[in-house]
């Protein structure tokens, strides 16, 4: 899963070794807070297994989740490349496995290798693209388009195929679900209602059953 990060794009076994072991590992629990919005940054992290999420806090203490990462992703770069405080608060959701390197250490590695430097650059691209279009869909598109969106969103990266469709272990509550969407949890509450009565969806446990992708996939639109 970890080389799946931009990190460790395009480096041999040898190279992953030499960076893994330069490495240090990190275990949280849900509702574990890794670093707070406004703390100096001082390493960024790679998913090793689990879920963080990446959330700002308004002046009078309204939550709202920029992404939720998992498996694979890496965060925390952004105050190594721009040095100044986080940018959000990090939180682990699940039980969660982290490999840190700190700013020094990065430098360092990105000095000799350009490809890898492209590679982070890359995902920093992505990054601003997902960004503006969650920015557009704020303006542009209702609750309901959302909710179905960021469903969407977790199932591509977090969900499994099963019989009759996708399970999607979010480990999510439904006040987080709503951070994430932008709205309050009565209004995300309501469209979630109202795909299941459709037969789109099924409720669970900090989780979901997606029976109807296309549909949703429509609604998202
Ligand atoms: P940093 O500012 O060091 O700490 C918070 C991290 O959250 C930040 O680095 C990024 O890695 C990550 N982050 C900030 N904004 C977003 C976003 N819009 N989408 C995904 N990740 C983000």
């Amino acid at each position: 899963m970890v080389r799946r990060s931009p990190l460790f794009a395009s480096l041999d076994d040898e190279a992953t070794g030499t960076l893994l072991g330069q490495m240090t590992r990190l275990r949280m629990e849900r509702g574990d807070e890794l670093f707070h919005e406004g703390d100096i940054g001082d390493k960024l992290y790679v998913i090793a297994e689990g879920k963080i999420k990446l959330g700002r806090t308004s002046p009078d203490g309204r939550e709202n989740l920029l992404a939720i990462l998992g498996p694979g992703e890496m965060f925390g770069e952004l105050s190594l490349f721009d040095p100044g405080p986080r940018t959000a608060t990090a939180t682990a959701v699940a039980e969660t496995q982290l490999l840190a390197l700190t700013n020094e250490q990065l430098r360092a590695y990105l000095q000799d290798r350009p490809v890898v430097a492209a590679t982070l650059l890359a995902a920093l691209a992505r990054r601003l693209r997902r960004t503006n279009e969650s920015l557009a869909d704020l303006v542009f598109t209702d609750v309901p388009g959302r909710v179905a969106k960021a469903l969407l969103d977790l199932a591509s990266r977090f969900g499994r195929p099963v019989e009759n469709g996708v399970i999607v272990a979010h480990d999510l509550t439904q006040e987080e679900l709503a951070q994430l969407v932008g709205a309050s949890r009565e209004t995300v509450n309501k469209a979630l209602a109202d795909f299941a009565t459709r037969g789109w969806l099924k409720l669970e446990a900090r989780a979901v059953l997606l029976l109807d992708v296309e549909r949703l996939r429509r609604r998202s639109r």
